[in-house]
């Protein structure tokens, strides 16, 4: 029997609730499928920083890497200044981790949540692959002169060969082994910067030679937006920097159907991974059992997957993808036709 350690980061607003449907899920199918772990839940949040003024400290990031994986809910708190918590925490746990992977899977399980015309699940499901450790991320650069007339405050996205090389690379091999299209594009904007995407172009370009079998593409990441909403099935495996992965990404959520169920993977593929839903704490639905969990419930299956029990997750995709055809009236909060916790117990009752 596997044993795993699950490090459990509930966080803020309605991570709690989402976590805790993801937590009954993992249980189900560890008892189905044979694989025994354990969990440690830690407060790190908005509201341990409200009473310590303590976000994550280098103890805390040891401590982590004792475990197998993280499993995140939400990081945010309206009584906390913007910036604190995400760069304090989970920036923070991404950079500490090298976490430089983020992979985002983005699937269409029913048409009827799809908030573009005549796109059916076939058409919808690809992958961003994100860089999550530099570009405008790395939070390099100044002001000047600030709070004068004359203040310039620069920004800078910083972005390193091996960096790039090391993301591109995770991205064809996720492309072979997916097997779909065998079609890699790199999202970019080399027509205007060109420092940062020249490199890109050039690392992508250097790397696609040793893979043969992967057809490779490139869009501007301006017009990548205007392809997802026109032509969603033309992408199998998208890579780009991190600020563009970002924004593409809460796209890709919309038209797979909503923040509800869009999930996410911070991926170090040597090291520890830390698995979350994409969307944020969503502090005026806390505590009303309303919220859709079926994210964290994916994330949850991405972890699994991960961590190698490949049956387990597909066995919790399968459930998910029954109940959002067959039981949801919409991914929506407040909307399912039914509560956070029936959600988890109708995938629960699945598996
Ligand atoms: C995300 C979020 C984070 C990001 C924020 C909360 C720092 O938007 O995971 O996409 O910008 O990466
Ligand atoms: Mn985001």
């Amino acid at each position: 029997m596997n044993k795993y350690k699950i490090a459990v980061i509930p966080g803020d607003g309605t991570g709690t609730e989402v976590i805790n449907e993801g937590l009954k899920v993992l249980e189900a199918t560890g008892k189905k499928f044979g694989f025994e772990y354990e969990t440690k839940t830690f407060d790190f949040g908005g509201e341990r920083y409200l009473k310590t003024g303590k976000t994550l400290d280098k103890q805390d990031i040891e401590e982590l890497r004792q475990y197998s994986a993280i499993y995140l809910g939400a990081i945010g708190h309206p009584d906390v200044k913007p910036g604190i918590l995400e760069t304090g925490i989970l920036l923070n746990l991404r950079f500490s981790l090298d976490q430089y992977i983020n992979l985002r899977p983005i699937k269409l399980y029913n048409e009827a949540f799809c908030p573009l015309k005549g796109k059916k699940p076939e058409d919808i499901d690809f992958i961003v692959v994100r860089e999550n450790s530099e570009g405008l991320y790395k939070s390099m650069g100044e002001f000047q002169n600030k709070g004068t007339k004359d203040e310039v405050a620069t920004q800078i996205s910083y972005n390193t060969r091996k960096g790039v090389e090391r993301c591109i690379r995770y991205a064809f091999e996720v492309t072979r082994k997916r097997n779909k299209g065998k079609k890699l594009t790199l999202c970019g904007k080399t027509n205007v910067l060109t420092f940062a995407w020249d490199l890109w172009q050039r690392t992508f370009n250097e790397v696609a030679k040793e893979y043969p079998d992967i057809k490779t593409d490139y869009a501007h990441v301006d017009a990548t937006t205007m392809w997802f909403v026109k032509n969603p099935e033309w992408f199998d495996v998208i890579v780009t920097d991190n600020m563009f992965g970002d924004i593409i990404t809460d796209l890709g959520a919309m038209i797979q159907g909503g923040m509800g169920i869009a999930a996410g993977g911070n991926i170090n593929p040597e090291g520890i991974s830390m698995f979350e839903p994409i969307g944020g704490s969503a502090p005026k639905y806390t505590g009303q059992n309303v919220i859709n969990p079926l994210a964290a419930i994916c994330a949850g299956a991405m972890m699994l997957e991960t961590l190698g029990e490949a049956e387990a997750a597909k066995a919790i995709e399968n459930a998910v993808i029954d109940i959002v055809r067959k039981e949801l009236k919409s991914l929506g909060a407040g909307k399912m036709g039914y509560t956070t916790s029936q959600v988890g117990d109708l995938v629960v009752a699945r598996i």
